[in-house]
C-alpha cells in the first residue's frame, strides 16, 4: 500500500461530471454507423470538462501516444493544474462498436488515483478475471474456469448451473466456452465492452457473478479499479501478440511480460475514484436518453477509500451547457454525417 493523502472526496462527482458528458456526445452517434465519430465526440468532451476541475492531472492510460492521438493521450496533462497531482486512466467510449452498431453496453468510464498508483498499462490484450466481493481472495487467474465456477457457487451460495459468467464472443475463448459449458455455468456471450460486465460483478442484483477471458489491458485496469472500489477480485496478466509486444510488456514490468498481476499491482491503493455514464443501455446502467434541450444520464461513481457507490441520474439542460461544449453536444443534422 503506498501511503500519501487522501485525493479528496469533491472529486467523485467531478468525475462524475466529466463521464456524464463523454456519454452524452457519444450517445449522440447511437446507432450511426461511424464509430471513430462516436470515440471522436466521447473524447472531445470528456477532455474539454477536464479544463474546469481542479486537479493536477496526467493520463496515464489514454487514447494512445502522443503522436496518435490529438486529445487525452498518454502523458497529456489535464485539469487546471491545481490541487492534487493524480493519474487518470480514461475510457471515454468503451464499446464504439455498440454505438456505432446501435447496440447495448457501451459507456463512458475513467478512473483516478494518486500518482504512481496505476498501472499504465500498454495497449496490448491482458488475460483477466473478476467477480465481487464475496469472491475476493477465493477465484484465480491460474486455475481452471471449472475450478472457478466452482469457487464462485461455493462463495455465492448457489449451484455451479446457477452461476453467470460473461466472456467476450471470440475465437480466442472457444476453449473456454466449452470448458464453461462443461462446468454447467451460464454463459452470457458479449460483442464488445468487458469493462461493464466486470464492474457488473461486484454489484448486487447485477446478474453476472463472473467475466473471463482476454480483452484490453487498458480496460483490465478500469475494470481493477471499479473493483478495487467495490472490495471485489480481479485479476489479470498482460497477453502480448508477437516479441514487439513482449519486449514492451517485459519493460514495462521490470522483466517478466507474463508475470501475474493481482488487484494491488493493477491499482495500488484504496484512494481510487471510478466513474462510468452509460451511453446506450446495459445491465448496469441506463443509456442516455434526449428530450430536446435536456438529457437524462446514469452514472455509478464509487470511491474506494470509503466504499460509497453512488447511481446519480441527471438531467442535462443542454442548452445551459458551457459554450466549449455545446459543440460537441448538438444534435446530429438529418444525414447523421454531423455537418
Ligand atoms: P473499443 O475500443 O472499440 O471500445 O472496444 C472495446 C473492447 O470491446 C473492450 O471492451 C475489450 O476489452 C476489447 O475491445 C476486446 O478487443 P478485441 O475486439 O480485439 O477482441
Amino acid at each position: 500500500m503506498v501511503h500519501h493523502e487522501s485525493m479528496g472526496r469533491e472529486l467523485s462527482l467531478e468525475m462524475a461530471r466529466v463521464t456524464e458528458v463523454a456519454a452524452l456526445a457519444a450517445a449522440r452517434w447511437w446507432g450511426k454507423g461511424d464509430k471513430n465519430a462516436a470515440d471522436g465526440a466521447a473524447v472531445e468532451a470528456m477532455r474539454a470538462m477536464f479544463d474546469s476541475v481542479s486537479v493536477n492531472g496526467t493520463v496515464v492510460i489514454g487514447e494512445g501516444e502522443m503522436d496518435e492521438a490529438p486529445m487525452l493521450y498518454i502523458g497529456e496533462k489535464v485539469g487546471m493544474g491545481c490541487g492534487f497531482e493524480v493519474d487518470i486512466a480514461v475510457d471515454p467510449l468503451e464499446g464504439t462498436n455498440l454505438v456505432a452498431k446501435g447496440m447495448t453496453g457501451a459507456i463512458a468510464t475513467l478512473a483516478i488515483a494518486p500518482k504512481g498508483c496505476l498501472l499504465h498499462a500498454p495497449d496490448m490484450y491482458m488475460d483477466k478475471i473478476a467477480a465481487g466481493p464475496k469472491c475476493k481472495g477465493k477465484i484465480h487467474l491460474d486455475w481452471s474456469v471449472t475450478e472457478n465456477v466452482k469457487a464462485v457457487a461455493a462463495a455465492l451460495d448457489k449451484e455451479p448451473w446457477d452461476v453467470t459468467v460473461v466472456v467476450l464472443d471470440r475465437p480466442r475463448h472457444q476453449r473456454i466456452i466449452d470448458e464453461l459449458r462443461a462446468s454447467g455455468a451460464r454463459i452470457k456471450l458479449i460483442t464488445d465492452g468487458d469493462v461493464s460486465p466486470a464492474v457488473a460483478t461486484g454489484i448486487e442484483g447485477s446478474g453476472i457473478d463472473m467475466m473471463v477471458g482476454i480483452g484490453g489491458a487498458p480496460e483490465g485496469v478500469l475494470a481493477a479499479a471499479a473493483l478495487r472500489s467495490l472490495g471485489g477480485e480481479f485479476m489479470g496478466r498482460l497477453w502480448p501478440e508477437n516479441d514487439e509486444e513482449r519486449y514492451r510488456a517485459s519493460q514495462m514490468l521490470g522483466g517478466n511480460a507474463e508475470r501475474l498481476l493481482t488487484l494491488d499491482d493493477l491499482v495500488k491503493t484504496d484512494d481510487v475514484i471510478f466513474s462510468a455514464s452509460g451511453v446506450t443501455d446495459g445491465e448496469l446502467l441506463k443509456g442516455v436518453r434526449f428530450y430536446g434541450d435536456f438529457a437524462t444520464t446514469h452514472t455509478l461513481v464509487m470511491r474506494g477509500e470509503t466504499g460509497t457507490i453512488r447511481f446519480l441520474e441527471t438531467q442535462h439542460r443542454l442548452d445551459r451547457k458551457p459554450e466549449r461544449l455545446k459543440k460537441v453536444l448538438e444534435p446530429l443534422s438529418g444525414c447523421g454525417c454531423g455537418n
